[in-house]
């Protein structure tokens, strides 16, 4: 496995591949990788030549007053990772590599960015966007892998793809989950022991929204107050949102008639945790 720093070496790194027509997959992630981004390094490597990991924690989608600082970093830890699931090549830049002169052009997905997490995380999916379309052009890969647990980041990415004609195919990994339910995600490890041991009640509480669509219940605010009533029971945790939304757009419905996702954020303590389900 080889670990590169710069979009020159990168590119150098694929040349080969790139002239042979092997197929490139690309998981774009911010580190301290777990369970998630192992089904995704996995899902690369069943289906494509070669893997490329990219870990770079993205200052341009943090707000001022959220965890960039904090945000867990485990180099040494993420490398095993990725040679363990079968990367070939690890991309690592630094945020002066990746940001060489002061960003002047940014990729923005309107209405499918706009509420959810849009609304509570301004700039948020900016900079998601921005940094994945660069990583996009950077690699140049023919595949990329993001998880389901980031339902309106897959959302915008898919939408930008289609929107500016993006020569690559998204893939979306179902979320993986620990055995009482719990998303998997980097912010977990936020947690202390109390915390999590309430953080699985948000899965249950998506769990008995969809339950209540698949018993024919057709008015988005009837679920809605289902999965509201669960979580404002545990005291421990803060309600950002509750929305049944159509998948594609990410627009919150009064009424149920297809497919939707019913998807939450709620803060428990000082840590913000996302997840979603589908009906
Ligand atoms: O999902 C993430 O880890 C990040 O948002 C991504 C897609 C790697 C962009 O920084």
């Amino acid at each position: 496995m080889e670990v590169v720093q710069t979009v020159n070496d990168v590119r150098k790194a694929l040349l080969s591949a790139r002239k042979s027509g092997t197929v490139i997959g690309l998981v774009p992630t911010m580190g301290a990788l777990h369970a998630g981004h192992e089904a995704l390094i996995e899902a690369a490597r069943r289906k494509c030549g070669v893997v490329v990991v990219s870990i770079f924690v993205n200052p341009l989608q943090f707000g001022p007053n959220e965890d960039y600082q904090r945000y867990p970093r485990a180099l040494v830890k993420d490398l095993g990772i990725c040679r363990r699931h079968g990367a070939d090549i690890v991309f690592n830049p630094s945020v002066d590599e990746m940001y060489r002169t002061p960003q002047l052009t940014f990729a923005e997905v309107t209405r499918v960015s706009e509420d959810l997490c849009g609304k509570f995380r301004p700039g948020h999916f900016r900079g998601v966007a921005t940094v994945v379309l660069k990583l996009f052009n950077i690699v140049r890969a023919n595949r990329a892998y993001f998880g389901e647990k980031d339902m309106q980041q897959l959302a915008v990415i898919r939408r930008m793809v289609a929107d500016l004609n993006v020569p690559i195919e998204i893939i979306g990994v179902p979320t993986v989950r620990e055995a009482d339910g719990l998303a998997i995600s980097s912010r977990n490890e936020y947690l202390n022991p109390a915390e999590r041991r309430v953080a699985p009640v948000l899965y249950h509480a998506l769990q008995e929204a969809a339950g209540r669509i698949r018993s024919g219940e057709r008015d988005a605010a009837k679920v809605r107050e289902t999965a509201m009533a669960i979580l404002r029971a545990e005291p421990l945790m803060r309600v950002e949102y509750v929305e049944i939304v159509d998948p594609s757009e990410i627009q919150p419905l009064s009424t149920i008639s297809g497919p939707v996702r019913i998807a939450a954020a709620v803060w428990i303590g000082g840590t913000r945790l996302i997840d979603n389900v589908g009906n």
